[in-house]
């Protein structure tokens, strides 16, 4: 009898189990992600996951800082004239979304509004769940994996948009948010609604695969091509109300509202039929909403037509003016294309 032959496969068989073990472990530990450098793989699922985590996160730091004073500085003017500050929430938000992030997918390129503040307890974050999601979203379980590159993902957060109306109290404009981008193209957009803080939300969508179950169908309506609603910027207003009206017609309600990431929201859920920005704004400001609105069949492009690149070496600024539809986009394009 050949003893020795059996007690080979067992040790190999031995060995095998133990390795397949240790890899599911290390795997777990950092957070989704498998640990090969340059081609490191990234399930979306889980970053997905991550992501509605550090938009609650960050909320909840938002909505602690009006208890505090708020600290407002300025990082100077915007081009119309309008302050632009800065609060010690836009900073607690940062730290907690990007910090958090960082510590969950090392290897990810993420693009914050905020810079980091030289604080040793604000880069001391735990990761972010990555297996459960918060109770209203965890239909995301039950969603396939999707595995990426590390290369090719770029996370663009937002900690607290619509800072200048949080000083003023105006918080129902205030979100926080967390876009993902695949090669410059925005796939997964989170976008969360702090206040009021006894009744946050959270919207978020997958391009080609899902948006969370509060994001509402809304009819296609042709006769709204004649009156269109319409909503533009409070603070970076502009000549931009006046060129809508030439631009769609007699008929047009423009209506002023803060936040980029609710403006987009308001056309996702049908409020308004156009968001139109005519003044350079940041890539954080748009890229979530921009998932949301393509994960809905809508369409977010510069006032050119252009499709915006979120790839982190391109410029953070988009100043060709942002045209957001959910319907008839090519309609309103040719609209205001002859304005611009
Ligand atoms: C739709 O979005 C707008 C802007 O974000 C918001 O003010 C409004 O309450 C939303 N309406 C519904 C029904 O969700």
């Amino acid at each position: 009898m050949n003893f020795s032959g059996t007690l080979r496969i067992n040790k190999f068989a031995c060995f095998t189990l133990l390795f397949i073990l240790f890899v599911i472990i290390y795997w777990r530990s950092n957070g989704g992600t498998y640990p090969t450098d340059k081609n490191e793989i990234i399930n979306l699922k889980t970053l997905l996951t991550a992501a509605i985590h550090a938009a609650e996160y960050g909320g909840r730091k938002v909505v602690e800082g009006t208890n505090r004073d708020l600290n407002i500085k300025s990082k100077g003017k915007t081009k119309e004239g309008v302050n632009d500050p800065v609060t010690d929430a836009d900073q607690a938000s940062h730290c907690v979304m990007f910090y958090g992030l960082t510590k969950t997918f090392p290897k990810l390129t993420i693009v914050s509004e905020e810079h980091s503040i030289n604080d040793r307890k604000c880069e001391d974050q735990e990761p972010f769940n990555t297996d459960t999601p918060p109770p209203q979203h965890r239909m995301i379980e039950d969603m396939n994996n999707e595995l990426v590159f590390a290369k090719d993902i770029t996370i663009w957060i937002d900690p607290l948009d619509a800072t200048k109306e949080y000083t003023e109290g105006l918080y129902q404009y205030v979100t926080t948010m967390v876009c993902v981008a695949y090669k410059g193209i925005p796939i997964i957009g989170v976008i969360h609604y702090p206040f009021p803080p006894e009744n946050p939300q959270t919207y978020w969508g997958w391009l080609a695969k899902k948006t969370s179950s509060n994001v509402a169908n809304v009819a296609h309506q042709e006769e709204y091509k004649e009156n269109p609603r319409v909503v533009v910027s409070i603070s970076h207003q502009g000549k931009v109300s006046e060129m809508a009206k030439e631009a769609f017609g007699p008929k047009t309600t423009v209506s002023n509202a803060a936040g980029a990431g609710y403006k987009v929201m308001g056309v996702v859920n049908g409020t308004y039929d156009v968001y139109l920005h005519a003044t350079a704004i940041k890539k954080w400001d748009l890229c979530a909403g921009d998932a949301i609105i393509r994960t809905v069949d809508g369409k977010m492009t510069t006032a050119k037509g252009d499709y915006i690149d979120y790839s982190p070496n391109a410029d953070v600024k988009v100043t060709e003016g942002v045209l957001v539809t959910r319907y008839d986009h090519e309609y309103y394009l040719s609209k205001i294309s002859k304005r611009l």
